[in-house]
């Protein structure tokens, strides 16, 4: 479900045509960093992608959308972009707790950061490519 809203909004900010000349893929992603102090605060930062340029940012703790430029809301309306709001949030919360379950069964010890990237790949005339992935640091935020 989240895969398929990425990818048509991949399609929507790529420009839905063909005319890409260079054929090379497009890609989406939405990255998140999340800071875990303690069993009580963490601190979410979201950015999303289209390629090497950033279109998108989620502000500290918020689940508002910042659109980075004119055209990075694509084709999609107000109450679509709130969906996606929803859904990432609905992830986010779920994803989140699973890492503070971790840590209060003592398989993880606070602070830690967690970066995770996910998006789609769009590659002309081929099938297009999913992906996610995950990083863990430890002693890095104190
Ligand atoms: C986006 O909307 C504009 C104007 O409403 C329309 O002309 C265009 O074809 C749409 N593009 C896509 C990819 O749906
Ligand atoms: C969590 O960490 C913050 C910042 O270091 C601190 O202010 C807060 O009291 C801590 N909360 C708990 C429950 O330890």
């Amino acid at each position: 479900m989240l895969f398929l809203q990425l990818l048509l909004l991949v399609i929507l900010l790529s420009g839905g045509d063909n005319k890409n000349d260079f054929q090379e893929p497009v890609s989406f992603q939405l990255i998140q960093i999340s800071s875990f102090y303690n069993h009580s605060l963490e601190e979410n930062l979201g950015s999303g992608w289209l390629g090497e340029l950033q279109t998108h940012g989620w502000v500290r703790n918020s689940d508002t959308t910042i659109f980075l430029w004119p055209w990075s809301k694509g084709n999609v309306s107000n109450e679509e972009w709130r969906d996606l709001e929803d859904l990432l949030h609905m992830f986010s919360i779920g994803f989140l707790q699973i890492f503070h379950n971790s840590a209060s069964q003592r398989q993880l010890e606070y602070p830690f950061e967690v970066q995770l990237a996910g998006g789609c790949e769009l590659h002309f005339g081929k099938a297009s490519v999913g992906f996610l992935y995950g990083l863990l640091i430890k002693d890095r935020i104190s």
